[in-house]
């Protein structure tokens, strides 16, 4: 038998990570496009000394039970950890790591896009010309809101929504931010961003981007009251978790014209299937959990997510702990 730590890879991820990985360690990849059904992933996490996972592998004390006293390190292949019981992690002392940083940008970038195309109605005119109805220039055709010039509202300003500002700036944005960490008025004077309560910011915002943690207090954050206090000319635009926004109270007002539309990179339910209502509103563009998904940045993930898993498997400190009170 091998004395090189034994691993569990969830999922096929870039070579940048992978290769490091399996230099250092006995892996157990899981190749399969979909993830490991959970009887399956309980299975193979037993006697592992070290867990990659992935934001749609629940990591909980059933998980840990499976995997047995040994396990060293648990580290996640995503900047969220929503799927990780931390508190769990913690009680046993296993660092969890995740990965910070790198996807700031391709995120905001993608929230950008998302924004432009819902307001200008891409989707739609690109259906339009697909099916044939393209026979003339029209003046009444397709017509949308503007970005330049309008309210950004950020909920959650982090380094992702600070991005999202910066982007936003470009564009000749106001720019008003809600959090609850208040940014330090450099920051602010830096990026132009006003600091308001979140029922200014949904009434003032023409846009309105989220970029808040998945926590109890942003689960349904935006539900039927929050998207009745917006303009019937608001943009929604959600690259955070799918649960901040309840869907059905969004498809009552998107479909009854409560606000002009939405781009959501992530929904609830995560995957959502095609024919859920808001697959099917015109004003609702839907992209599958995308954001972070460029080839650099995947790459730099996994490079990351790697590092992790093998200094928590040396015993090290993580680069990027998501529970740094296991050091005490
Ligand atoms: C994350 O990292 O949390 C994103 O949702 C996927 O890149």
């Amino acid at each position: 038998m091998s004395d090189r730590p034994r691993v569990l890879v969830t999922r096929v991820i870039p070579d940048e990570g992978l290769d490091r990985v399996r230099e250092a360690c006995d892996v157990d990849l899981w190749e399969d496009e979909l993830p490991p059904p959970r009887d399956e992933l309980l299975r193979r996490v037993s006697g592992i000394d070290g867990l990659l996972s992935l934001l749609t592998d629940r990591v909980d004390d059933e998980l840990l039970d499976a995997a047995g006293p040994q396990l060293k390190v648990v580290s996640n292949f995503a900047v969220g950890f929503d799927n990780l019981d931390v508190p769990a992690l913690t009680r046993r002392g296993i660092p969890a790591g995740n990965t910070p940083g790198v996807l700031t940008e391709t995120t905001a970038d993608l929230a950008f896009a998302l924004l432009m195309a819902a307001a200008r109605r891409i989707p739609e005119g690109v259906d339009y010309v697909r099916d044939g109805h393209w026979r003339t220039w029209g003046p009444m055709l397709l017509m949308g809101v503007d970005i330049h010039g309008a309210t950004l509202g950020i909920v959650g300003f982090g380094r992702i929504g600070r991005e999202m500002a910066r982007r936003g700036g470009g564009f000749g944005m106001r720019i008003l931010y809600h959090d609850v960490h208040p940014a330090s008025p450099e920051d602010e004077a830096e990026l132009g961003a006003t600091r308001v309560e979140l029922d200014e910011l949904l009434a003032e915002s023409d846009f309105i981007s989220l970029h808040v943690n998945l926590t109890d207090e942003t689960r349904h954050l935006i539900d039927a009251d929050a998207l009745r206090a917006m303009r019937s000319t608001a943009v929604l635009v959600n690259t955070s978790r799918g649960p901040v926004v309840d869907p059905d109270a969004l498809e009552r007002a998107l479909r009854d014209g409560e606000i002009f539309a939405a781009g959501l990179d992530v929904t609830e339910p995560e995957p959502l299937p095609a024919d859920h209502p808001l697959v099917a509103l015109p004003n609702c563009i839907v992209v599958p959990h995308i954001a972070s998904a460029t080839g650099v940045t995947r790459g730099k993930m996994a490079a990351m997510a790697a590092a992790n898993l093998l200094a928590g498997l040396r015993g090290d400190r993580l680069p990027t702990p998501v529970n740094p009170e296991v050091y005490g």
